[in-house]
């Protein structure tokens, strides 16, 4: 099946981490140019190492919360492949703490990271592409997002539930500029986010789990190839949930 990826250059954030290494690893599969952006260089660059088997890859520093080190992810990104295609908004963390005894610092991190990175990263994505009258946006939300936290806090799942939103709002707004925008929400994946949950937290998720296992970062990373494929170009503004049914809605 062809994709229509060849050669289209497609950005992650986050690419460093579990599933945007996955992401990296599927786009550069079918033909790609990949640029890995995290926080975390020396962890980007072994994932664009690892990507170079198949094809080109660059990997940057980034910072998502910051509107200055975004801008230069894009200035190093188009300066080294010209344009950027898809944009993957997969930077991101995770907290567990109830809400009585969540800091406000802690939830203006999380929220910083998870809700204003993906705007901020969107944001600049749209520059570049609306000149070109194309591209494509594909937010990694969560399942908490639209069931509330259980297992993760409420700022996380408020600020999924916000990339979920944002997704619905970027895709009304730039879909008339030839750009695609979707979502997905993954369930209970197995990267590092999830593997501090402990065994009793994961079993209990498990005993819920139609599929009763976890899911894989590949399983993630494959759909969002799908929604940046040729074959999704009328799906927008749509989320699509990768959980193995733990929620069906
Ligand atoms: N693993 C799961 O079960 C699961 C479920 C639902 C949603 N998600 C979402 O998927 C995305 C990827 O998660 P993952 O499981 O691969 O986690 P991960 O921890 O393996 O990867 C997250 C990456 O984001 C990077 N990052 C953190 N802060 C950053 C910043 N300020 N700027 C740039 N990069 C930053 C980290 O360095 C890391 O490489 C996240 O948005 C996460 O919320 C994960």
């Amino acid at each position: 099946m062809d994709t229509g990826l060849k050669d289209k250059v497609v950005l992650i954030t986050g690419g460093a981490g579990g599933i945007g290494r996955a992401c990296a690893l599927a786009f550069s599969q079918e033909g790609a140019r990949v640029v890995v952006a995290d926080l975390n260089l020396p962890a980007a660059e072994a994932v664009a190492r690892e990507v170079g088997v198949h094809g080109e890859a660059l990997a940057l520093k980034v910072d998502v919360t910051s509107a200055d080190s975004v801008r230069a992810m894009f200035d190093g990104a188009t300066g080294r492949f010209g344009q950027v295609d898809v944009l993957v908004n997969g930077a991101g963390i995770f907290h567990r703490t109830p809400i009585d005894e969540l800091s406000v610092e802690a939830w203006e991190q999380l929220m910083s990271i998870n809700l204003r990175g993906t705007f901020l990263c969107s944001q600049a994505a749209l520059k570049v592409m609306k000149p070109r009258r194309s591209g494509n946006i594909i937010n990694i939300a969560s399942m908490g997002g639209q069931v509330g936290g259980l297992v993760a806090g409420a700022d996380y799942s408020a600020s999924k539930a916000g990339v979920l939103c944002f997704t619905k709002s970027l895709a009304k707004n730039a879909g008339p500029s030839g750009i695609n925008v979707n979502a997905v929400n993954p369930g209970v994946i197995d990267t590092e986010m999830t593997r501090p949950w402990g065994q009793e937290i994961l079993d209990q998720r498990l005993a819920e789990t139609p599929l009763r296992r976890l899911g894989t970062a590949e399983e993630v990373a494959w759909v969002i190839v799908f929604l940046a494929s040729r074959q999704a170009s009328f799906v927008h503004g749509a989320h699509i949930d990768i959980n193995g049914g733990i929620y069906m809605d």
